[in-house]
């Protein structure tokens, strides 16, 4: 290659690099597999270095990856978060230690070998034991602040355990990678597929794009996990080795790695790489590779680092596993919404210890992307190890047969015509009584987080819809045994009956269900925006189903993102009225002031009632509480109970006799909930101990004195000058059997 050659290589790899790591690093949503970026990345480097005149110094090459996103405050690592160099290849794994052994002038050097992980690299600091920041890697030098989202991984301890032999430090970095189980990273695939949003390839960037959304709620609701196994800043020192160290964060109660080999020299190194391919696909989290670390810490600091990358350690990569197989159909699978997804039915084909026969296309847009046609030969991958996605066709082995494939116009079970939703990708049929729909939808409704009517699988609700037994889900409590018992599974010349013991099995988990709290139902009617964590958050609010149907405090947390909306519409100050002129602005002013002040208003009622928390930081405003669930899963189900649907899903549950009731019922929808209750003078049956956890379990606040914040003053004999203090906030003042009738104590 010429030197203009070259120079004009370098500059379109560059900018390949650049766009593919910030699809990567920023917005968690690469085009292409970590293989091929590595790929590219490597043919820079080595250009670079052959052509040293055109390197740069801020070449991606030569940083790490950027992260940083606008809305997210970024925060300065005490000591920066460097990358690592990675390899293929077992000649250049093991010339990493040629190079080691001779810059630090000794053969015999030991290792620790420990899984890649493929999760997003973050740093949590520890101050005196308290988890005090959560920070993700950034540019190295600086990362965005994900402290309150880190928060909600309940794997993640706030606090660490100290002991006699493994005292915590006065503040140490520790770093490590957010991950998504694969279970959680299907859930929230499916749920995305179903409401027509673009799905995620991969669990890490799911995780990625979820540690970094700005509603904490919402990262809540997605169960992300953390794994950590590096060091950081640390004062004073606490460990001297890698496996010292290792040991150190299991004793602070940390979750780390699965397994860590130590191994005396590369070969023993090399094996343990080996046995961890093996191993790995057990792990909870993904892992793509296995990096080796020199265990001492002195070494390493004599090791040092590039402006990337430290000296001391390398990563070995595994190689995706791919094949090649023919797609032998598309097949379109109608979901619990309508959502059309195509799959790929393959020619069955070993992968990474498995056989794969079918593969999500997820939808009609990536079909035409891709450009996939029946009879195709594609590359099939498994996406994050686990699942298996179509990479690319092989246009070299397509036929003039493979035509470019015709997304159905129509319902493939119920022949209505697809629409497609305005902002969706998703083609759905719009036909709520599609019988796949309801297959689906009871489907929903009998898995284990809604009512878990064990033995109502797929094949089972299939043909009660078919032979017309069950037409909605509530349907399934109308259930007789005499019919259910002789129901036929198979076909009517190959009959299958399902028999009086599973049928009598099947009723009973049914009958169970009819006890089961408030909130799995609220789950089980799959009401769009509503998953587990928002179904118990608002079961938590209320006593039962009526309540939720016509809830003042969900009116309540919608109103108050309305008004949050509008004011920020009639800001004077906002990016929207920016070029609106001086006298413009002065009109909007007042609007300002007055959505600002209802907001705050009514923000600071909802604080009160305990039904929202202040918002983070010093001083938060109150119309910036935070609502015990979202303006949208709100809106929804105040809208989904306003529905013909809901309408008559209440009215068929009263028939059939169902009432869930919340679990917190007694907390929920009680009249003591959120509110402030003083007491005051004996009470004859039960102790003021007594009556004072009883508030508190139904979630009210006692207190010492009557204000104008009190909501009930509970009074019994004697009750002295609380009773007047009462009388002149005008505070309701109730009396003992009052007070036992309304804790349901008869
Ligand atoms: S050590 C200074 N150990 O991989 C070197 N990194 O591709 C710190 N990673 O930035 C890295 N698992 O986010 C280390 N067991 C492990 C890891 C690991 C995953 C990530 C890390 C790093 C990236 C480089």
């Amino acid at each position: 290659m010429t030197p203009t050659e070259a120079k004009k290589r370098i500059a379109e790899l560059r900018a390949e690099v650049v766009r593919h790591a910030e699809l990567y690093y920023r917005q968690a949503k690469p085009e292409i597999s970590d293989r091929d970026y590595d790929k590219l990345e490597r043919a820079l480097a080595d250009l670079e270095k052959e052509f040293p005149q055109f390197a740069k110094k801020d070449s991606q090459t030569a940083k790490v990856g950027d992260d940083r996103l606008a809305g997210f405050s970024t925060y300065r690592h005490r000591q920066p978060m460097q990358s690592l160099d990675n390899t293929y290849s077992e000649e250049e794994y093991r010339a990493f230690h040629q190079r080691l052994a001779k810059q630090l002038e000794r053969e015999a050097l030991s290792y620790v070998v420990e899984p890649k992980i493929d999760g997003l690299a973050v740093s949590v600091t520890y101050e005196k034991g308290r988890l005090t920041r959560a920070v993700t890697r950034g540019n190295g030098e600086e990362g965005d602040d994900i402290t309150v989202n880190a928060k909600t991984i309940h794997s993640l301890p706030h606090e660490l355990k100290a002991g006699r032999k493994h005292p915590v430090p006065d503040v140490i970095e520790i770093r490590g990678e957010i991950y998504l189980t694969l279970e959680e990273f299907q859930r929230i695939n499916q749920e995305r597929e179903e409401a027509g949003e673009p799905v995620y390839a991969n669990p890490r960037n799911l995780a990625a794009g979820t540690i970094k959304q700005l509603d904490s709620k919402e990262v809540a609701r997605r169960k992300l996990e953390i794994v950590l196994y590096g060091i950081g800043f640390c004062e004073p020192s606490v460990a001297e080795s890698q496996s010292g160290f290792l040991e150190l964060v299991k004793h602070w109660g940390l979750p780390t790695v699965e397994k860590f080999w130590t191994a005396d020299g590369i070969d023993e190194a090399w094996k343990a790489v080996g046995e961890l391919d093996k191993l790995r696909h057990a792990f909870a989290y993904g892992t793509d590779g296995a990096v080796t670390k020199l265990d001492s810490f002195p070494l390493r600091r004599a090791a040092g680092s590039t402006s990337k990358a430290p000296r001391w350690a390398i990563a070995y990569k595994f190689e995706p596993e791919r094949a090649e197989t023919k797609i032998n159909a598309i097949t379109i699978q109608v979901g619990r919404t309508g959502v059309l997804t195509p799959v790929a039915e393959l020619e069955p084909v070993q992968l990474s210890g498995s056989t794969v026969s079918r593969a999500t296309l997820h939808n009609r847009d990536e079909i035409e992307r891709k450009d996939i046609r029946v009879g195709d030969y594609v590359l099939v991958e498994k996406a994050g190890e686990i699942i298996p996605a179509v990479i690319e066709v092989n246009t070299k082995r397509r036929t003039p047969a493979c035509q470019p494939y015709k997304f159905p116009g129509k319902c493939p079970e119920c022949a209505t015509k697809v629409v497609q939703l305005e902002g969706e990708v998703a083609l759905r049929c719009p036909n709520y009584d599609c019988p796949a729909q309801i297959v689906r939808r009871i489907g929903f409704f009998a898995s284990k987080p809604a009512l878990d009517l064990d033995g109502m699988g797929g094949i089972i609700a299939e043909k009660l819809v078919e032979r017309g037994l069950v037409e909605e889900p509530l349907d399934v409590f109308g259930l007789k045994i005499e019919k259910l018992a002789i129901l036929n599974l198979g076909s009517n010349d190959e009959p299958r009956i399902f028999g009086e013991k599973n049928a009598q099995k099947l009723l009973d988990a049914i009958s169970h269900a009819r006890e089961l709290p408030l909130a799995r139902w609220l789950l089980a009617f799959a009401i769009p925006d509503v998953g587990e964590e928002t179904a118990h958050d608002i079961a938590s609010l209320h006593k039962n189903l009526e309540e939720v149907a016509d809830s003042q405090v969900l009116k309540d947390y919608v109103e108050l993102d309305r008004l949050n909306d509008e004011m920020l519409r009639n800001s004077p100050a906002s990016k929207e009225n920016k070029s609106k002129s001086d006298e413009e602005k002065d009109e909007m002013r007042p609007e300002w002031e007055r959505f600002k002040s209802a907001a705050d208003d009514l923000g600071q009622r909802l604080i009160d009632a305990g039904v929202a928390k202040p918002a983070a930081g010093e001083n938060p405003v109150p119309r910036k509480a935070n609502t015990k669930v979202g303006p949208i899963a709100a809106k929804s189900i105040l809208m989904w109970f306003q529905s013909n649907r809901g309408e008559a899903t209440l009215k068929r549950m009263k028939e059939l006799e169902l009432n869930p009731v919340s679990q917190q019922s007694s907390s929920g929808g009680s009249a003591f909930f959120g509110k402030t209750v003083v007491l005051t003078g004996t009470l004859e049956n039960m102790s003021r101990n007594q009556a004072q956890e009883k508030i508190r379990a139904l979630g009210g606040n006692v207190a010492g004195s009557v204000s104008r914040k009190t909501d009930f003053v509970v009074a019994g004999p004697g009750a002295g000058s609380k009773l007047d203090d009462a009388k002149k906030y005008g505070v309701k003042v109730i009396d003992e059997v009052e007070f036992q009738a309304m804790i349901g104590v008869t």
